[in-house]
This record gives structure tokens, C-alpha cells and sequence, in this order.
């Protein structure tokens, strides 16, 4: 085991460790990035919303065309068989499925015998560090060089990876994609904003990935009357936001503070974590603790 990747991982219908689990070189995944992955958190060992996860993982592989591997019941006893397994009670559970290995390199679909690859392994969920939060993080807005069918949790994840290694270059946790004047989502998260006492989110389009956590974020807003509005976001209203926060399964909850080198908000408290961001976390926070970690 390395202390990131639990042993034994899953690969093709059978369970190993890490260091016995190999994929030939000509797998479509690594040729071509052509497949498809999931992030799902496990608190206390329960796993969150994995019919969520799952339903999304075949929303992905159908926008690409590819026919999964597993069924939904069959992919959950290779979650709970991960979970039970990994030393850690909290964690994050990776799946990944490609279009599998063929005898040659062609860019047009491999024949039908062809079958995808199917890996998955578990990680220890950690959480942001209570200094991290207190203070916020910085991020900077890039241009989304991305497709457009940012709604799939796709592996070919180049624009990302170059966006948030601009931010890490710069010293910042994440980049905010614009496209045409509108702020979409970060790197590998979703934005929030709050103006006024709103919390505002963009819609789920083909330009957004759709978060899980964002639908948490969403529910627990309702559930405590706090008015919410879906549009989309201008960067000038980014820019001139109360509060910026970015979500995902293994961030939760974080406060953006700082953005492209300037402070959000305004008065004595701006370039602070603000008041809902900290209000939602400790919602989120109830939640997992009598909901998440029940099961
Ligand atoms: N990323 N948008 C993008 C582009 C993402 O990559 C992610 C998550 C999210 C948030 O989705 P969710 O709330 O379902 O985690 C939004 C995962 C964690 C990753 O790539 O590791």
C-alpha cells in the first residue's frame, strides 16, 4: 500500500494490490484519454450519494459512447468491497473506465470485443485544515480553454490541469474559468458567489460540470431558507462578489478570498472568509455528521 492508493485496488473484475495491477500501454485511456472517472466521498465508511455518483458515471459514459462495464448494484459491491478494505474511516473512492486496449492505434472506436478497462481504488479523505479554512484561499480567473461538453467527468483533462498549475504556480489553490465574460466553475470545483445575503450559482449547462456537492449546497440552502438564485455569473459580478466559495466532494466547503491578487468583498472584512460561507459550512458539517456518517 502506498499511504495514498489502499491495497488492494480493482482492476478488471478482480482486487490487488496496487503494485500487481498493470494495463497495457496501448489502453485507449492512455492513447487518447478516451474514458471517464468518478470522485466519491465515504464518511465513517458509508458512502455518499453513490447512486448519485453512479448515475452520473453512466450519464458520462453514454455521452461518450461507451457501454459500462458494471452494473450500478455491481459497482457498489466493488465500492463496499474498497471501503471495507482501506484502513482509513473516511475516503475517497476513485473510478475509472476507458475504452479499453486494442492492437493498434486508431482514433475511431475499437470493435465490440474490445472490452473497457475498469480500475478503481480508495484514498484517504482529508479534509481542509481548520487554518486553511479560517483564512481562505487565493485563486485566479484563466480563460476555459475546455470543450464543450464540460457537464461530462471525462479523463482528458488537459485545460484543467494547465488552469490549476497556473493558479499553483501563482501561489493560488484554484483557477476560475471564463468563458465569453461568464465565470463557469474552477479547475476542479464548482463557485458559488454571495451578493447581498444571495447565494448565486450557475445553471447546470454542457459548460458545468454538475457537482454533487453543489446539489448538497443547493439542498441545504433551501432546507434553511436562504434564498438562492441560478443564472449565470458575470466575471464583473464575480469580481464584485461578497463572498466566492468553491465545493467539491473532497473540498467541501472552501472560501475563496483573494481572487487574481485582489481582496473579496468590501469593508474591514474584505479578503475574509464571509459570514453564509462559514454559515454553510457548519450546515454542510451537520449534515454529514447526522446524515453522511449514518448511512
Ligand atoms: N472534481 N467541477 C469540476 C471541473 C470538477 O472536477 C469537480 C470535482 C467538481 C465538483 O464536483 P463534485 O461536487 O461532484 O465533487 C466541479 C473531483 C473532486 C476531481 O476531479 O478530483
Amino acid at each position: 500500500m502506498t499511504p495514498y492508493v489502499a491495497d488492494p485496488v480493482y482492476l478488471n473484475g478482480q482486487f490487488k494490490p496496487l503494485a500487481e495491477a498493470s494495463i497495457s500501454p496501448l489502453d485507449r485511456g492512455f492513447l487518447y484519454g478516451d474514458g471517464v472517472y468518478e470522485v466519491i466521498p465515504v464518511y465513517s465508511r458509508r458512502v455518499f450519494r453513490v447512486d448519485e455518483h453512479l448515475k452520473r458515471l453512466q450519464a458520462t459514459l453514454d455521452g461518450i459512447k461507451l457501454a459500462n462495464p458494471l452494473s450500478a448494484d455491481g459497482w457498489k459491491e466493488v465500492v463496499f468491497k474498497l471501503i471495507e478494505t482501506a484502513p482509513w474511516e473516511d475516503q475517497s473512492i476513485y473510478l475509472q473506465v476507458t475504452r479499453g486496449t486494442d492492437d493498434k492505434r486508431d482514433h475511431a472506436f475499437p470493435p465490440a470485443s474490445v472490452q473497457p478497462t475498469a480500475f478503481a481504488f480508495s484514498s484517504p479523505l482529508v479534509t481542509t485544515p481548520a487554518e486553511i479554512r479560517a483564512k481562505g484561499v487565493a485563486a485566479i480567473t484563466v480563460p476555459d480553454l475546455r470543450w464543450s461538453r464540460c457537464d461530462l467527468k471525462v479523463i482528458s483533462l488537459l485545460a484543467n490541469v494547465l488552469a490549476r498549475q497556473q493558479a499553483v504556480d501563482q501561489g493560488c489553490a484554484e483557477a476560475l474559468l471564463i468563458r465569453d465574460g461568464f465565470m463557469k466553475e474552477g479547475a476542479a470545483s464548482n463557485i458559488f458567489i454571495v451578493k447581498d445575503g444571495v447565494l448565486h450559482a450557475p445553471p447546470k449547462t454542457h459548460l458545468m460540470l454538475p457537482g454533487i456537492t453543489y446539489d448538497v449546497i443547493l439542498e441545504l440552502a433551501e432546507s434553511h431558507g436562504q434564498p438562492v438564485k441560478i443564472a449565470e455569473i458575470e466575471e464583473t459580478e464575480l469580481r464584485a462578489a461578497d463572498e466566492v466559495w468553491m465545493t467539491s466532494s473532497t473540498k467541501e466547503i472552501l472560501a475563496i478570498t483573494t481572487l487574481d491578487g485582489q481582496p473579496i468583498g468590501n469593508g474591514p472584512n474584505a479578503g475574509q472568509p464571509g459570514p453564509l460561507g462559514k454559515q454553510m459550512w457548519q450546515w454542510y458539517q451537520d449534515f454529514k455528521n447526522t446524515v453522511m456518517r449514518k448511512g
